[in-house]
């Protein structure tokens, strides 16, 4: 896999955050420079960066945003609220902002800003490496499939790739190993409405070379009860300790006609997206968007123009997760390695984090 474009990073001038905008893909790449707290807030609420890896990192820089302009408690208090309050789901988003907060709180204000882009950068290349270890695990996986089938036939859903992390990704992390190694791999790649995650994932892996082909969310049924797919794998918002998955709208629906049809389905599920403080998916918190991204689909020339889809004024509903119970699950795929999606399988590889 060759060199791709940065998701995030910092500028030249070594403060202001570039950041690729995702909501100008695939049509063009646009890099924007974000220099305030406020701007980041935006860019992660309109999903100008997003994927649970990628928020979290982009809340990083919004924080060192905030510092910068004043470092005091009470401001530091005002941009967490107001980061926090841009996507509820991913718990990456909350636990990035909780892990600047404990380093820059205890520390006299003429050091907080150094401390914080330093922590910011640390977190990033956590998780390049958490990103490549996935794929590294997952990859020995596709490697058995194609042992098997001659070629492995993955199902994705939604952009688990490396545009929703720092680099990698989640659920492409093994599919770009296994590429990489020469494994004959090709991804049938969901559309994922309403905003349309697919064409992300279509983009980079056209970029990479991955053979891949677009379907219709609905039609990943047929797939899975046609013999066409070999293993399916997402990616994660948030994992329960017990293992429920939750993921991008859509997700669940694959896992049952996953399991009814014996198809392997694997959450690919970095440690920093585990909330070790939930037993139950249903206790996870799902995101409810503007009814508009269901009522209007983008014209796809790349303007900007949107073109209405059901009567005006129709009321739409637009939860942006669901939960995937850990028993439709057949294995997490961990940086630590792969474990059955249970509280039990998650303890055996974070025994620290389980007995906390
Ligand atoms: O609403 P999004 O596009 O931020 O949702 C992203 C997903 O649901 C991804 O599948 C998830 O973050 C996977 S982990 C990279």
């Amino acid at each position: 896999m060759g060199r791709r474009p940065r998701t995030i990073e910092v500028a030249d001038d070594g403060w202001s955050v570039s950041i690729l905008d995702q909501t100008a893909l695939p049509h063009r790449v646009v890099v924007r420079t974000v220099t305030t707290c406020a701007e980041m807030a935006e860019a992660i609420r309109t999903m100008r960066v997003r994927g649970a890896p990628l928020i979290g990192a982009a809340a990083a820089y919004g924080l060192c945003l905030a510092l910068r302009t004043d470092p005091a408690n009470a401001a530091v208090d005002a941009a967490m609220t107001m980061l926090r309050a841009t996507r509820p789901t991913a718990v990456n988003l909350a636990a990035a902002l909780a892990r600047l907060d404990a380093v820059v709180r205890p520390l006299p204000l003429g050091s907080r800003v150094a401390a914080a882009y330093a922590e910011a950068a640390a977190l990033c290349v956590e998780d390049v490496a958490i990103n490549q270890a996935i794929g590294d695990h997952g990859a020995a996986l596709l490697r058995t499939v194609a042992a098997a089938d001659g070629r492995v036939q993955v199902l994705t859903h939604c952009n688990a790739g490396y545009l929703a992390t720092v680099d990698w990704g989640t659920a492409l992390a093994p599919v770009y190993r296994a590429h990489d190694g020469g494994v004959p791999v090709h991804v049938w790649i969901s559309e994922t409405r309403p905003r349309g995650q697919g064409a992300l994932t279509a983009w980079e892996l056209g970029q990479a070379g991955v053979p891949h082909t677009v379907i219709a969310d609905n039609a990943a049924g047929h797939l899975l009860g046609t013999g066409k797919i070999g293993i399916c794998l997402v990616g994660t918002d948030r994992t329960t300790a017990t293992g429920d998955v939750c993921n991008k709208i859509g997700t669940y629906l694959k896992a049952l006609a996953a399991r009814d049809n014996d198809v392997p389905f694997y959450a690919c599920v970095p440690g920093p997206s585990i909330d070790w403080s939930l037993r139950s998916g249903a206790d996870i918190p799902i995101e409810e968007r503007d009814g508009d991204e269901v009522r209007r689909v983008s014209a796809g020339d790349g303007s900007g123009t949107m073109v209405r889809l059901v009567p005006d004024g129709t009321p739409v509903a637009n939860p942006a997760f669901d939960v995937t119970p850990g028993r439709l699950v057949t294995g997490l795929i961990t940086e630590r390695g792969i474990c059955v999606a249970s509280a039990a399988g998650l303890a055996g590889l974070y025994p620290e984090r389980a007995r906390a």
